[in-house]
């Protein structure tokens, strides 16, 4: 008997790319390298220093432009596509050097990330003030209940300058969430982190994947990356080297050779 091709079909992965090149000057920092996240997922990317990790965020987020190679988000090309307009389609991402404003406060950042705000357009606030301070009201309720759920709801009014490095990198976080993503991609979440706050960030991950949320996480925290991820992407000199579960990635040669160098 014929199987039923449908149950056979893999899910379409959420982010896919393939083909991915980008040469800096003499540099080919990403080196036709693919990559796939599967909807629902916690996914790896892992590889020595100057790898091509955030060059390949970069292109992934379409931050910067390949110069050959495809991204498809959702069933969509990201290509041609503003920074925003990818926040709107559901993919977000932070920064290696987390990029808060350190001369707003905590809440001010929060309220930058959020999407569609009837108060851009100035006719709408002429014509429609009550619905503006409406909006205003349940996005800063929003902020905070996220502000809340990380445990920054105290510093609130705080200048984000006057959070600890990690602080900083979960405010990114939180004001990642804010545009209600269903990908979001962090630039070595646990950096510079102190043990403690990184154990409380990956647990608001697995607690954020439960309600739904797909993450692609760049780490160099071992740790991290054995207990989060489903899969692992490896990358080396711009290139694919691996991919797989964390304990087939932690005991394939290649990729220790990469780390320890030839
Ligand atoms: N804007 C740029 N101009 C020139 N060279 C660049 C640029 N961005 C990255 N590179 C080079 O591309 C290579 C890959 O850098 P990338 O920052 O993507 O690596 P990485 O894997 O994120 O490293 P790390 O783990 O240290 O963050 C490096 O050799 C880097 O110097
Ligand atoms: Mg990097």
């Amino acid at each position: 008997m014929r199987e039923n091709k449908q149950s056979k079909l893999p899910a379409m992965p959420l982010l896919a790319a393939t083909g991915l090149r980008k040469s800096f000057g003499g540099i080919t920092a990403v080196n036709n390298a693919e990559l796939s996240v599967e909807p629902g997922s916690i996914t790896g990317l892992i590889g020595p220093n100057g790898a091509g990790k955030t060059t390949l965020f970069n292109l992934l987020s379409n931050f910067i432009e390949p110069d050959s190679g495809r991204v498809i988000f959702d069933g969509k090309p990201v290509q041609n596509l503003q920074s925003h307009q990818i926040a709107q389609q559901g993919m977000v991402r932070t920064f290696q050097v987390a990029r808060v404003l350190s001369k707003m406060s905590v809440l001010e950042n929060m309220l930058l990330a959020a999407q569609k705000q009837t108060g851009e357009n100035f006719w709408r606030i002429w014509f429609n003030s009550s619905k503006v301070i409406q909006e205003e009201r349940s996005l800063s309720r929003k902020a905070m209940d996220i502000l809340d759920s990380v445990g920054l709801a105290n510093k609130a009014d705080d200048y984000a300058g006057a959070l600890s490095g990690g602080q900083r990198k979960l405010l990114e976080i939180a004001r990642a969430l804010m545009t209600e993503p269903k990908l979001v991609l962090l630039d070595e979440p646990a950096a510079g982190v102190n043990p403690t706050l990184i154990n409380q960030i990956c647990q608001y991950i697995i607690t954020w994947r439960r309600q739904g949320i797909s993450f692609l996480i760049i780490e160099h925290n071992m740790d991290v990356i054995m207990s989060l991820c489903d899969r692992v992407w490896v990358l080396a000199e711009g290139r694919n080297l691996a991919h797989g579960t964390p304990v087939e990635i932690q005991n394939n040669p290649k990729v220790l050779e990469a780390y320890l160098g030839k």
